[in-house]
């Protein structure tokens, strides 16, 4: 320990090591690194494993390496010194850096020499096969209908799978104890809270968020107490529509539906409308389609023109403004497009199944 008066004749105390910092000049900087150079350029060639040259990089460059310790002097050179003395350590680190490079790859490459002259590689051998992943046949439907969609203006609109009453039921003009509620047998998680039985409280969800004119479409995934067999699931998916404009009619909902279906499905798919009924579409269509290789006509979709109950109910105004709807099923979709007869199948993950789409 060593006691010095400084100008102000203050005793201060300095350990050791600062001394040796206090006294750092670019002179003996320049020694330091060209000590490490050269200790650097008499170690490097007697190094014959890879992991002994690992070593030194650490020792040389690691976090408390020697060539990292030097950088740490630099903020205690004179600050006109520090310039050079940055430029002079990056050089030395380069040199350090390249010289530990070169020495791995002579050591690497020596053994690889030697194998390539006993061994030969068989490029006639078969190689690897890699299975690729694909999306599931219901994301591959879901987005074939987004697409078509998209290209028409929509815009793709999501809620959650856990609904109030409010949005599963009243604001779709179904009050409790109404009997159409018992279309919709639902799982309830709480008095007030549910699983959503179909996408259509997303319609309700976006309305209030937004002004008219508005097109959007809604995947998501439904939940129903059905009992499982080949047409029923208690977990599906559905895709809902809806536009809200001034002066839409039902001419314009059903030139979109044949649009669309003649889009997915394709032209030989026949299509007919026929009367529903719905609380919250009024008045409420039906789709049907016949596939070219059946002779039976099948539901695809419930549509119609938006309740002026619900339109109101978010606060649009019904008679500057009408909006059409519907609500298809994915998996219903799907298995008339790919002739799947079990609904279950898609829920299994058999690869033997998914490996065909
Ligand atoms: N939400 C209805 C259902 O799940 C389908 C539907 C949607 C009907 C929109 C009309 C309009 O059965």
């Amino acid at each position: 320990m060593i006691f010095i008066v400084s100008s102000n004749c203050l005793l201060v105390k300095i350990e050791r090591a600062d001394i040796i910092f206090l006294m750092v000049t670019l002179k003996n900087l320049r020694q330091q690194i060209s000590t490490v150079a050269a200790s650097v350029e008499e170690q490097l060639p007697q190094i014959n494993e890879t992991t002994r040259c690992e070593e030194l990089r650490v020792h040389l460059l690691g976090r408390k390496g020697e060539v990292t310790q030097l950088f740490k002097l630099l903020g205690k050179l004179p600050p006109q010194d520090r310039p050079i003395a940055g430029q002079l350590l990056n050089e030395l680190k380069k040199k350090v850096t390249a010289a530990l490079a070169c020495r791995l790859t002579a050591l690497g490459s020596a053994p690889q020499q030697s194998q390539s002259k006993t061994e030969r590689i068989d490029i006639t051998l078969p190689g690897t096969y890699h299975p690729h992943g694909h999306f599931h046949p219901l994301s591959q439907v879901q987005q074939k209908i987004e697409e078509i969609f998209l290209r028409m203006g929509f815009t793709v609109a999501v809620g959650p799978e856990i609904e109030t009453e409010y949005y599963n039921f009243e604001a779709l003009n179904i009050p409790a104890h109404h009997p159409a509620r018992e279309e919709w047998d639902s799982f309830y998680i709480d008095e007030t809270h549910l699983l959503r039985t179909h996408t259509s409280p997303v319609q309700i969800r976006i309305m209030e968020e937004r002004k008219p004119p508005l097109r959007i479409i809604c995947p998501g995934r439904c939940y129903r107490r059905d009992n499982q067999d080949a047409t029923h699931s208690p977990v599906f998916h559905q895709v809902e529509m809806l536009w809200v404009e001034k002066q839409l009619s039902l001419a314009n909902l059903k030139y979109i539906i044949e649009l669309f279906v003649k889009e997915f499905f394709g032209k030989r798919y026949q299509m007919r409308f026929s009367a529903d009924f719905f609380p919250f579409t009024e008045p409420s269509i039906q789709v049907h389609i016949r596939p070219p290789y059946s002779t039976d006509w099948l539901e695809i979709m419930g549509a119609g023109m938006v309740d002026p109950i619900v339109l109101q109910e978010v606060g649009y105004d019904p008679d500057q403004v009408t909006g059409f709807a519907f609500g298809l099923g994915i998996e219903r979709m799907a298995m008339l497009r790919y002739k799947i007869d079990d609904i279950r199948l898609f829920f299994q993950n058999d690869l033997r199944f998914l490996h065909q789409f």
